[in-house]
């Protein structure tokens, strides 16, 4: 049977060059292909996809579902979550910078230039910036800096400066550290090797930026022991923050319920969908975990 889309199937994965029947929809099934895949370095590698444009939509913090392609052979059961690292509207192109981790993301690292790969999204509410921000302080470790390396370029078009916190094991594995440079932002590395990672340098750091007017607002990813901070310090100056969480997930729309997290709202708590609610939430909400 062909599994060319018909006219009226609004739901077919759209190519590069597809008409797109249904526009005004939000999230869509799309076909990219893949333009590069390459190593970063042991544990990260990056991809990008050349996509229809309806999926150039996404903006910082979203997220797409992947369709991972097997790395053995055996199926490879529900799609799994990846931020979007970098739109590049002009190229038509989406990147994505993962950590290689189980069966979803090393089918992934098979993927070659030329290969189809099936992605859904975008997902999920992201990052905003108010008006008044002029200055934000952006802290991140591990993958968590591939989900706020696009603020770097949200922050970019709205002319808002950056300084980004870019904390890791060992020099090694800094990500995203180029994307957010080329983009203007001022980086300082945080490494656990030299123990300049620690909470209490980072405080210091972070309160510096505060005196020096630096810190409109906070935005966090991929560390609980940042998150505190990040949550402690905001309370302190009364700084409002953004923090992007991760969950493991089934159907990434808001369907199962499998990604519910609990946040403090008003002094209650209440139950939220990482997918479809977040994965970006008010920072002061956000338990941890
Ligand atoms: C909103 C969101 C954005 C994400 N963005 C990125 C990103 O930009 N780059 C990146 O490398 N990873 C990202 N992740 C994590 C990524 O989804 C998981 O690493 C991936 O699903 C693992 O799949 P796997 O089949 O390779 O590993 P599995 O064999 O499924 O799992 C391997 C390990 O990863 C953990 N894991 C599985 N699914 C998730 C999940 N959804 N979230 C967190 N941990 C998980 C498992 O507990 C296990 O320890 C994101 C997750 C979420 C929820
Ligand atoms: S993954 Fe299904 S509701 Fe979030």
């Amino acid at each position: 049977m062909s599994s060319a889309p018909k006219g009226k199937y609004t739901n077919s994965a759209l190519r590069v060059g597809d008409k797109d029947t249904y526009p005004q929809r939000l999230v869509g099934e799309f076909i990219g292909t893949v333009v590069s895949n390459v190593s970063v370095n042991d544990e990260y590698k990056h991809l990008v996809l050349k996509v229809h444009e309806h999926a150039l939509r996404a903006y910082a913090g979203q997220m797409f579902h992947l369709l991972c392609p097997s790395p053995d052979g055996a199926e490879v059961w529900m799609r799994r979550p990846m931020s979007v690292y970098r739109v590049d509207k002009d190229a038509g192109q989406i990147e994505f910078l993962y950590k290689i981790e189980g069966r979803g993301t090393r089918g992934m690292a098979t993927l070659a230039p030329g290969d189809d790969f099936n992605i859904a999204g975008p997902l999920g509410v992201g990052f905003k910036l108010q008006e008044n921000w002029k200055n934000i302080v952006v802290l991140g470790r591990g993958v968590g800096l591939a989900t706020l390396a696009p603020l770097s370029q949200l922050a970019a078009e709205r002319g808002v400066g950056v300084t980004a916190i870019l904390s890791a094991r060992n020099a090694g594995v800094v990500m995203s550290r180029e994307l957010f440079e080329r983009l203007g932002a001022r980086t300082i590395t945080v490494l656990d090797t030299d123990n300049s990672s620690a909470v209490e340098n980072v405080e210091k750091i972070i309160e510096g930026l505060i005196a020096e007017k630096k810190a409109d607002a906070f935005f966090t990813c991929g560390s609980n022991r940042l998150l505190k901070l990040m949550q402690r310090l905001g309370k302190k100056h009364n700084i409002p923050g953004q923090v992007a969480m991760e969950q493991i997930m089934v159907c990434g729309f808001g369907a199962c319920y499998v990604c519910m997290r609990t946040f403090e709202v008003d002094g209650k708590r209440v139950l939220r969908r990482v997918c479809r609610d977040g994965p970006v939430f008010n920072m002061q909400e956000a338990v941890g975990w």
